[in-house]
């Protein structure tokens, strides 16, 4: 029975640290290297409330070692100790502290809500609708007239506000470097906003458990200069340019015939509705399924033939596609591109830390996919 119980404990033991050796290789964005001013207001509470916290915790352990060594050095005491039962003295301090310490982070946390909410965002604020799907982002620029999904770009130094919500469940907007959490409710809009500082990638991820791959459901900020950020604008109103490639030509068409077209878009081909991301520019991105795989033929292929083990709980359908069919239809979304715009260029050359780990990130989904 021992054995057996140091058995299961070591199993147990392994598994934790399997998974734990996996997080690893994600990227795990710190939501105290800020890159905005929201971010740090927030940050600037953790610190507050940490603070404390620590206070508390060495007050506690100062008087919890202190009657330790006490008890040790009086251990053979015959007569019963002094009895504090009703201490005036210390009742009051333990009730005052705490309150002392609780009225102060309040005052502090109401001020950070009150800088920090919808009501209060600037009033040239860029406005992006995002609203959450299981388990994709869509972003639309209803001034810009663009529609996008899971990557959300950004010029530096401009604020945006986010209108908030959600088609089917409740999931949550995090980018931990950029702001805090906002959820995304079913028939009831939210709005958040912040001000990007810095260029360069920012990992986000659901923060709301919204069902099987709640987990994989990320996203990505790309914050861009600003005459780089009027440059994507302008060629996102652009159609992509028409495939030429006999492969890629055989992928349009399957596009077609495997009923692609009746949850997915394509400028210049067909007509958003909101079922599944818009992929008109799919080849600039620099992800693919909300985040999780980065965008090359190889991924794209495994995640059209193995939809349900990428991200379970998918809505997309497997469609049965053979290999070849695949491959036809990768190629074509690779050539559906940004005219004259690489974003991936624009990211490296604009920031000295991309924060990019996105080959350890597919790494780490090898052993899914197989
Ligand atoms: Cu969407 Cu969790």
């Amino acid at each position: 029975m021992k054995k057996q119980f140091s058995r299961i404990f070591l199993s147990l033991f392994i598994l934790l640290l399997t998974a734990l050796t996996l997080a690893q290789r994600l990227p795990v964005p710190n939501m105290l290297d800020t890159a905005s001013p929201n971010a740090r207001e927030i940050a600037g509470l953790f610190w507050w409330v940490m603070g404390f916290s620590v206070f508390v915790l060495l007050v506690v352990v100062v008087f919890l070692g202190a009657a330790i060594i006490r008890g040790y050095r009086e251990r053979n005491m015959t007569e019963e100790p002094p009895q504090i039962h009703g201490h005036l003295g210390l009742e009051i301090t333990w009730t005052v502290l705490p309150l002392l310490i609780l009225g102060v982070l309040l005052v502090l946390t109401i001020g950070s809500i009150y800088r920090l909410d919808g009501f209060a965002s600037p009033k040239d604020a860029l406005e992006v609708d995002v609203l959450g799907q299981q388990f994709w982002w869509e972003m639309s620029y209803p001034d810009e007239g663009i529609i996008t999904a899971n990557e959300l770009v950004l010029p530096a130094g401009r604020p945006v506000k986010l209108n908030l919500s959600s088609k089917d469940v409740i999931h949550s907007f995090w980018v931990p470097q950029l702001a805090g959490k906002t959820d995304l409710v079913p028939g009831e809009p939210r709005t958040m906003w912040f001000t990007p500082e810095e260029e360069g990638i920012f990992y986000g991820q659901c923060a709301e458990l919204c069902g099987a791959s709640h987990a994989n459901m990320r996203l990505r900020v790309l914050v861009l200069a600003p005459a780089e950020y009027d440059a994507w604008v302008a060629a996102s109103k652009q159609p992509p340019a028409a495939p030429s490639e006999t492969l890629a030509l055989e992928g349009q068409q399957l596009f077609s015939s495997k009923g692609c077209v009746g949850c997915h878009a394509v400028n210049g081909l067909n007509t958003y509705n909101r079922t599944g991301p818009d992929l008109s520019y799919i080849g600039s991105r620099t992800t693919i399924a909300a985040g999780t795989l980065e965008n090359n033929r190889e991924n794209m292929v495994r995640w059209l033939r193995f939809t349900d083990t990428v991200k379970p709980g998918v809505l997309m359908p497997n469609l049965g596609l053979s290999q070849q069919e695949a491959e036809a239809l990768a190629a074509y979304l690779e050539g559906l591109r940004l005219p004259g715009v690489d974003l991936e260029d624009m990211i490296g050359a604009s920031s000295s830390d991309t924060r990019d780990d996105t080959e350890t990130l597919e790494t780490s989904y090898q052993g899914v996919n197989q």
